[in-house]
């Protein structure tokens, strides 16, 4: 027997709007909330304000169903509330900790609106203390009942819908044991392995796990440094790496680094969290100085093979931080199109969704392309950013023919390396050899 509930879930970015939309899935009656009325009433529409497969269709279909709506209203949305999410964004702040205005802000609307005994679950990222925090701050605002658990988001944006409801573990933390019943129940038609842990440990799992990832991506980054200098491939490294169980084969992917609203951010946060108790986390500090080397590779490729790049045409392919995102948060796309202008290059570029919120983000002399053949139309040389199916696709030829210097630079490995040695085309990628046109491997 489902134990169903009426849940509100606050904040509607990828966390809250996944969560949401998830949660009406498995039968309980959802409704999301947000501040910004014009996201409310798309949604409501099911049009969603983020790029994810499957969304809208989930949408659509639980708002037909009844059980998944959208309001602005606190008042309307906490009438007989049993359990509340909290999934607004803790951004980073100038000195690299995480910023709880948008939490504390949520904190005390709830105990402001709550009029009867309420589950608390927070699923945003916060540092270690912060539900316990939170605890007391909500207990000196309201005579109301309520619990707080932390239950940490594991989903990664563009499979978030795949990986909501085929996730390795779901980790409920709490100090009372009613209350994380309640959210274990809440959770068993996911058929996902529940972990139960105190809220301290919980906190620490998320922060771990993104820190351990960001790591294994720095390092097999580092090792693909050494595997250019040293004749050895990566690819063969990490599949060779990836057969012990105790290794695997995920996260070994080489390129240029990791980006995205998570890993740079948490990572920073952790080192900072670390130093508020004056421990010097080396490891983690290394890790993210691999990856500001890592995000700017290809630049320090192109200038090796030029020498200086003033006055190359650069077509930048691939923008986002990853596939199947239309998220353009700490995406390398950034600090490479402000480096290439700033070494005096001109910087075209494509990416199949991500163009709006590149606009907004890229320097503005950067010009937009209509389509990858578009960009590559004149350009001297390439830079693949960003693996999109579309991207991997495009022929060798295409790039032979449109290129002047017919030079392509791959931060991503999308293509075979003996695909290029009957190509009149000068290709470098990550940690394996290059193949220039005099189809030699060097
Ligand atoms: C990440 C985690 O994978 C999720 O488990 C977590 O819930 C999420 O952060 C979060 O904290 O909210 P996400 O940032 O969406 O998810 O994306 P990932 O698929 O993990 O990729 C992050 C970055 O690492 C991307 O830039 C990707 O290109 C890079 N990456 C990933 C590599 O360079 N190599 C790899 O082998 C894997």
């Amino acid at each position: 027997m489902v134990l169903k509930k009426k849940i509100v879930v606050v904040g509607t970015g990828y966390v809250g709007l996944v969560t949401g939309v998830s949660l009406s899935e498995i039968g309980h009656t959802v409704i999301c909330l947000d501040i910004d009325q014009t996201k409310v009433k798309k949604m409501k529409n099911g049009i969603s304000p983020i790029y994810e497969p499957g969304i809208e269709e989930l949408m659509k279909r639980n708002i037909e169903k009844g059980t998944l709506d959208f309001t602005t209203s606190y008042k309307q949305a906490f009438e007989n509330v049993e359990v509340i999410y909290i999934a607004v964004g803790t951004p980073e702040r100038e000195d690299g900790t995480a910023d709880l205005k948008y939490i504390k802000q949520v904190a005390l609307d709830i105990a402001y609106n709550i009029k009867n005994e309420v589950v608390i679950v927070i699923k945003s990222t916060v540092p270690i203390g912060t539900n316990e925090f939170l605890e007391k701050y909500i207990s000196s605002l309201t005579k109301v009942k309520f619990h707080i658990v932390s239950n940490p988001e594991f989903l990664r944006e563009g499979s978030a819908l795949h990986d909501t409801f085929h996730g390795d573990r779901i980790i409920i933390g709490a100090e009372n044991k009613y209350a994380a019943s309640i959210v274990e129940k809440i959770n068993q038609p996911f058929g996902i392995e529940i972990f139960t842990t105190n809220l301290r440990s919980a906190e620490m799992i998320k922060y771990a796990s993104n820190a351990f990832l960001a790591t294994k991506i720095s390092f097999i980054n580092e090792i693909a440094d050494l595997c250019e200098r040293l004749e050895a491939n990566i690819e063969e490294v990490a599949t060779g790496m990836g057969f012990d169980k105790r290794i695997g084969k995920s996260f070994l992917n080489a390129g240029i680094g990791y980006g995205g609203s998570c890993f740079p951010k948490d990572t920073k946060a952790l080192v900072n969290i670390a130093g508020q108790e004056k421990f010097d986390f080396n490891l983690l500090r290394a890790v993210i100085e691999v990856n500001k080397k890592q995000q700017v590779l290809l630049v320090t490729k192109a200038k090796e093979y030029y020498g200086s790049l003033k006055g190359k045409r650069i077509a930048l392919l691939g923008l986002a931080f990853k596939p199947n995102t239309d998220d353009m948060r700490e995406a390398a796309s950034i600090i490479t199109s402000e480096k290439l202008i700033l070494s005096g290059a001109e910087v075209v570029c494509y990416d199949p969704i991500a163009m709006d919120n590149a606009k907004k983000v890229l320097p503005e002399v950067v010009e937009f392309a209509n389509s990858a053949e578009e960009a590559l139309q004149n350009a001297d040389a390439a830079f693949i950013m960003t693996e999109w199916e579309e991207i991997k696709n495009i022929p060798i030829s295409k790039y032979s023919e449109k290129l002047r210097d017919k030079v392509l630079f791959d931060g991503r490995n999308c293509y075979d390396l003996n695909s290029f040695l009957v190509e009149d085309i000068d290709y470098f990628s990550v940690g394996r050899p290059s193949v220039l046109s005099k189809k030699q491997l060097v």
